[in-house]
């Protein structure tokens, strides 16, 4: 009875993870871009960040999803990412596209070629690897992010602000709708975690999302340095030595 369990969980588990690795060809309804907000994402989950981390919004990913909201995954395809295709955007990527867990280069090489193995080839008839890191660079200097939110009274200063607001400052300035998603640390405060902006079938322009927060059960705090927020939350706010990247 035992062994009959354990045979099926372990089928379950082969099924699940084979339909996983082989999402089959490229395809996609839509192509989403995700902008990160980079100190939310070393407050939460447990991520392990270096110490100063950009304070502009970072690509997280670029990648193809059905009008269900399916994100498709790991497709197979012929194509590969190489050194030489990532060594011709490093300042770029360093920049906006960083590995928020180190400041190495060769180390932060593995980023990349993940998202193109996980996400990129899924658009891999729309675009080649080459291309890959290059759209997803272009597409995020199409909007100041951190910008359009300021000019909207939307400071990273720790406040918590309504997803209707943040959702509509945006809409108003790029003239697209987006999605926003917060994330919770572990004494249960939300922050603004990513923005998801949509594009058409052919990621050659931008398109509506579906003006949706998403795991904002509160209004999310944009939280400012890593360590200021901390230091909010665990005790009485002192003022906190603040090294600031350059803001783009
Ligand atoms: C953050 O900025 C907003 C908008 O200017 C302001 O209303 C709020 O009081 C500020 N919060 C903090 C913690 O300084």
């Amino acid at each position: 009875m035992k062994c009959k369990l354990l045979l099926v969980l372990l089928l379950a588990g082969i099924l699940c993870c084979a339909a996983q690795q082989y999402g089959g060809a490229p395809r996609h309804d839509i192509v989403k871009l995700s902008l990160l907000w980079p100190n939310t994402y070393c407050l939460t989950n447990d991520h392990n960040c270096r110490p100063n981390v950009p304070q502009y919004f970072t690509i997280g990913g670029l990648w193809s999803e059905m009008n269900n909201g399916e994100k498709v995954e790991n497709c197979n395809t012929g194509y590969y990412l190489t050194s030489s295709m990532i060594d011709r955007h490093k300042v770029e990527l360093l920049k906006y596209w960083p590995d928020l867990s180190t400041y190495n280069y060769q180390d932060s090489k593995q980023l990349w070629k993940d998202k193109w193995e996980t996400d990129g080839t899924c658009c891999s008839d729309i675009m080649r690897p080459e291309d890959y890191l290059a759209s997803a660079l272009n597409l995020r200097q199409s909007h100041n992010m951190y910008q359009i939110l300021t000019n909207a009274g939307i400071l990273a200063n720790g406040s918590s602000y309504p997803a209707t607001k943040i959702l509509a400052a945006i809409r108003k300035a790029t003239r697209f709708m987006v999605d926003i998603v917060g994330d919770t640390d572990r004494v249960g405060n939300v922050y603004l975690s990513e923005i998801h902006q949509c594009l058409d079938n052919h990621a050659g322009g931008f398109a509506d999302c579906d003006n949706k927060d998403v795991n904002c059960d509160q209004d999310p705090i944009f939280p400012d340095t890593v360590f200021a927020t901390k230091a909010k939350t665990s005790r009485k706010a002192s003022p906190t030595k603040r090294t600031t990247e350059t803001r783009a």
